[in-house]
């Protein structure tokens, strides 16, 4: 932990979050920076925000490693460390990452998932499934990625949404994004504060900062 913790976003999407974070990250007391956004595509919303806000943004589709996946999240690897990340946020980044990158960054890559897991993982549909599924109460969950495991990891936070009758995939989209971008930042501010304590597929949410070991 530093004085404020250095962040990448990966992203694959929109970006709806990673601007929450860029938001939020103003605030003076806020204890990290995005200073980093990193995309498996060429092109997409992220990546044009990431520009437009001065923020470090690098493409590494994979078809620039002939299709080798390893090969580009080496590349991922070098240019987190480069950038002397510290925590690396999951933002609507569609691809498992490499065990490589799972291994360096141990505890210390936050994902956001849209519902309330282990409900509705494994997909890019979660918000569909809830709807199939009939649920009165779905959500968004943040959470640590461990190797070996897609949508699964000790659980940081989550917030409830309540299923209206009448809602689809959009409405109820839109309605989990808004906690989505409240729970993401507060997880954040949390690791940065040192006040994660994982203890095996748990998290407790201290009340004092806990020592965290020097910048990678
Ligand atoms: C979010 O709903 C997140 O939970 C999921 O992908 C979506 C990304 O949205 N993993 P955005 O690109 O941040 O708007």
């Amino acid at each position: 932990m530093s004085a404020s913790t250095r962040v990448a976003v990966l992203a694959s999407g929109t970006g709806s979050n990673l601007t929450a974070l860029l938001d939020v990250a103003q605030t003076p007391a806020f204890p990290a920076q995005i200073v980093l956004v990193v995309s498996n595509r060429s092109q997409c919303g992220a990546l044009d925000i990431a520009r437009a806000r001065g923020v470090q943004a690098v493409s590494l589709p994979v078809k620039e490693y002939g299709g080798d996946a390893t090969a580009r999240d080496r590349a991922i690897l070098d240019t987190l460390r480069t950038a002397r990340i510290e925590l690396i946020v999951c933002a609507g980044y569609d691809r498992v990452l490499s065990d490589d990158v799972l291994a360096a960054y141990p505890d210390a890559i936050l994902n956001i998932h849209p519902s309330l897991l282990p409900a509705f993982g494994g997909g890019m549909d979660a918000v569909e499934q809830a709807l199939a599924a009939g649920v009165k109460v779905t959500g968004c969950t943040v959470h640590l990625l461990k190797a070996g495991a897609v949508d699964a990891g000790p659980i940081v936070l989550q917030a409830a949404v309540p299923v209206e009758a009448d809602d689809d995939a959009d409405t109820l989209r839109a309605r989990i994004h808004e906690q989505e971008w409240r729970v993401l930042p507060e997880a954040v501010a949390l690791w940065a504060t040192g006040r994660l304590q994982v203890n095996g597929s748990k998290v407790r949410i201290l009340a004092q900062p806990r020592q965290r070991e020097g910048v990678r």
